[in-house]
């Protein structure tokens, strides 16, 4: 077949423009990555805000079931995780969006809801990136609110980006890579703001440890019943520990659900990932003692910043973002010399901020002295 390209033509000259200048998403690094480049065995990673717990046995028992029928497609609509989900959150099974982590529910919102050239994405400095990343590679513009001194989002400046075009707003509650949140007063402010053009999307994939952190921490599908354009993001990647076999949800009314799954790929969530979703809802303990380990690393990272000379952020989620008051890359560097993988903050624009995730008893222990180690 001839092709109309001739063999000269490079594929720069012909990838949309705005793929040809995204910059991908950088990944925490591997364990296996950093001990083949280093020459170390027993790295840790405290990167990718991963449960140390692993996952919970229950569901480690469900997916080995499900090994054994690989061959067969799975359940297109998730037919018993939607049901058992909609039971958790009382709520009709039809207002579920399934996503491969709810990394692909950010991306069918903005695939359903914004045309290219014409609708803004608004988020504020320091999001979750992923929101940054489709949207450039959606081609719509991408629109950032200044902060709070804490680096939280800022409601009022939030608000004053919003403009006719803009379609989504995007907030994570709490925020990752900063671990700031929204309290219920400013949860309800921004609701409230909200123009009725733009749908608001609060991201709580950190919901289950906010909740045991603060119990003012409001859940914003709360607010759901009188906002069909509300949206509620939630995965099972986090707490649940299965981030490994991609499944996340979106919450939102059935009008919007309906748009989303015309757009959803077919048998997008992999048998075995619903399966042990569903075990993982089951194991209470498993979820509430993930919650404590991290609550209680925090307050260790925290005790530790003053003896360091470092300031560590208020934190709802497993993770910390910290500012060792120098160039960060370095320290990142001395770090994984030493077999501990963290979190360089430089693609947020923040050199001299790092962000861990919670680990275990040990692990934290392990990154704390080679913190001092490496800081004194
Ligand atoms: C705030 C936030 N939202 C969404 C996600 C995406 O999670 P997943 O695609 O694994 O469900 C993450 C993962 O790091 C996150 O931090």
């Amino acid at each position: 077949m001839s092709s109309s390209v001739s063999q000269g033509t490079s594929p720069k000259d012909l990838v949309r423009e705005n793929i040809r200048n995204l910059r991908p998403y950088q990944p925490g690094k591997p364990i296996e990555e950093v001990e083949r480049e280093i020459g170390i065995t027993g790295a840790i990673k405290l990167a990718s805000n991963e449960n140390p717990l692993g996952p919970s046995p229950l569901a480690l028992e469900a997916a080995a079931k499900m090994v054994a029928q690989s061959h067969l497609y799975p359940d297109g609509a998730a037919y018993y995780l939607r049901r058992d989900l909609a039971e958790l959150h009382g709520i009709a099974p039809e207002q579920l969006v399934f996503g491969s982590g709810c990394n692909e529910v950010i991306q069918m919102l903005i695939g359903a809801f914004c045309v290219p050239g014409k609708h803004e994405v608004l988020s504020h400095k320091y999001a979750f990136i992923s929101y940054r990343l489709q949207t450039l590679a959606h081609g719509c513009k991408f629109v950032e609110a200044e902060v709070t001194k804490e680096l939280g989002c800022d409601v009022d400046a939030l608000l004053a980006k919003v403009t006719e075009n803009t379609r989504l707003i995007f907030v994570a509650n709490p925020n990752n890579p900063t671990g700031a949140h929204l309290d219920k007063s400013q949860l309800e402010k921004l609701l409230a703001g909200v123009p009725p053009h733009a749908i608001v999307v609060i991201d709580e994939a950190y919901h289950e440890y906010a909740r045991v952190a603060d119990a003012d921490y409001p859940k914003s599908h709360d607010y759901a019943s009188d906002r069909p354009l509300l949206v509620t993001l939630r995965t099972f990647s986090k707490i649940y520990g299965l981030a490994g076999m991609r499944v996340g949800y979106g919450i939102c009314s059935i009008e919007v659900a309906d748009f989303l799954n015309r757009l959803r790929r077919p048998f997008n969530v992999n048998l075995t990932g619903q399966e042990a979703a569903r075990a993982s809802i089951r194991d209470v303990t498993h979820v509430q003692r993930s919650a404590e380990l991290a609550r209680d690393g925090i307050a260790k990272y925290r005790d530790a910043a003053a003896e360091l000379g470092i300031v560590a952020y208020p934190s709802l989620g497993n993770f910390l973002l910290i500012d060792v008051k120098r160039p960060a890359d370095e320290v990142y560097e001395a770090l994984l010399r030493m077999g501990v993988i963290v979190r360089p903050m430089a693609v947020w624009g923040l050199t001299t901020h790092l962000r861990i995730s919670i680990g275990t008893d040990e692990q934290n222990e392990r990154c704390l002295n080679a913190l001092r180690t490496v800081l004194k």
